[in-house]
């Protein structure tokens, strides 16, 4: 850095510090408790008390999720890694004043090693043109209820982890079709996403041929929701438990096709379409049909740990994450993510109803599903 370039930096330096002032004693989420911005804020030397601060919460960081690197040089280069993600998550907090930012599970990824990790490339998200999905009719919106938890109502499983895995898409998917069993059958069944990375690779469109073909999803490379769900609906017939899957995965045959009317499928769709983007479609349907599977563009996810989200960054580059909304109340939805429990909000995130549209720019291609009761009743 030339002298320029620092003095410009402290100045941008004072400027955060300065916005951070004024917004600390309005925030609503008590981050003027976070030890490292307490720091800076009541120092005169905040340099030498930010290292040692970092040093400080980078070795709780490490006890807490249980890090370790084979050697110093890597140990050194996370610790920059770290520093660099305290000032993101600094950053964060200003332009986003009402969730609350700080160190994350994810605070030793670059933000690009993040991105490649968790959200897969723009490319692998961008719906190939010749898969189509049909669009959902337009609901009503009168009877609609101002709160909705679809968790409260015990229609939605545990948070899972999708681990270094770009798998979103099934993570997603799979908490659409519970929450759509659930409603149409009054249970609620841990479905296997696993069966949605393995098997909707190759064999998702029994029409389409050609191996590796674009309109195929690629496992932990990527997917679309769009294409697991036509494979639960076309092409498998269904999907098995997780724990039946497990335990079935040695098992050559675990990718069964719908005229195999496999015994291990316990669950199935039986529509699904897109909803026009607009928050009171997402409202209506949330209510009517259960979750939904939406995809989000918001940069936050590295360094969220709790409160309503509600200003929009983008990522850059073209990247989206599936994931599952399963309620709201007036001005948020409450969204369940992907990257287990010791993420976030228990798992959940909330953000600003708005904010998912991006006041419509943004298209968060929100797919709700019904699923096939199992027990019909008998037409006399
Ligand atoms: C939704 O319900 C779950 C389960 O009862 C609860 O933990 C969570 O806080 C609720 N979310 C909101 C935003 O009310």
């Amino acid at each position: 850095m030339d002298a320029n370039a620092t003095s410009n930096f402290s100045s941008l330096l004072l400027l955060l510090l300065l916005s951070l002032l004024s917004t600390a004693s309005t925030s609503m989420h008590g981050f003027i408790d976070d030890p490292l911005i307490q720091q800076v804020v009541s120092s005169s030397d905040g340099r030498d008390d930010l290292l040692m601060s970092a040093e400080h919460q980078f070795s709780e960081f490490k006890k807490e999720y249980g890090k370790s690197y084979p050697t110093q040089e890597e140990e050194d280069y996370r610790f920059g890694v770290f520093i660099s993600n305290l000032r993101l998550a600094r950053r964060n907090q200003i332009l986003d004043p009402s969730a609350v930012h700080g160190v994350t599970k994810f605070s030793d990824l670059t933000p690009s090693e993040f991105r490649r990790q968790y959200l897969g490339s723009g490319r692998q998200m961008q719906l190939p043109k010749d898969i189509i999905i049909s669009k959902a009719p337009i609901l009503s919106t009168d009877d609609v209820p101002n709160t909705l938890n679809w968790t409260n109502m015990g229609a939605v499983t545990s948070v899972k982890d999708q681990g270094i895995c770009n798998s979103c898409w099934a993570f997603s998917t799979i908490a659409v079709l519970e929450g759509a069993h659930f409603k149409a059958n009054n249970e609620l069944l841990e479905l296997s996403a696993q069966q949605l990375i393995d098997c909707s690779t190759d064999t998702c469109d029994s029409t389409d041929e050609k191996k590796g073909s674009k309109k195929c999803n690629k496992g932990c490379k990527g997917g679309y929701r769009e294409v697991a769900f036509k494979y639960i609906k076309d092409y498998a017939g269904g999907v098995m438990k997780a724990d039946d899957y497990s335990s079935a995965e040695k098992d050559n045959k675990k990718c069964f096709k719908k005229s195999d009317n496999d015994e291990r499928s316990v669950a199935s769709v039986k529509e699904y379409s897109k909803i026009e983007a607009n928050v009171d479609q997402y409202a209506s349907y949330l209510y009517h049909h259960g979750p939904l599977a939406v995809k989000t563009d918001l940069e936050y996810d590295q360094t969220y740990k709790g409160g309503p989200i509600c200003h929009h960054k983008k990522h850059p580059g073209n990247v989206a994450h599936a994931v599952t909304l399963v309620g709201y109340d007036e001005s948020h939805w409450i969204v369940k993510n992907s990257y287990g429990e010791n993420w976030g909000d228990r798992g959940y995130f909330t953000v600003c109803k708005n904010v998912l549209t991006n006041d419509g720019t943004w298209d968060p291609d929100a797919i709700y599903a019904d699923a096939v009761a199992k027990n019909k009743k008998i037409d006399f």
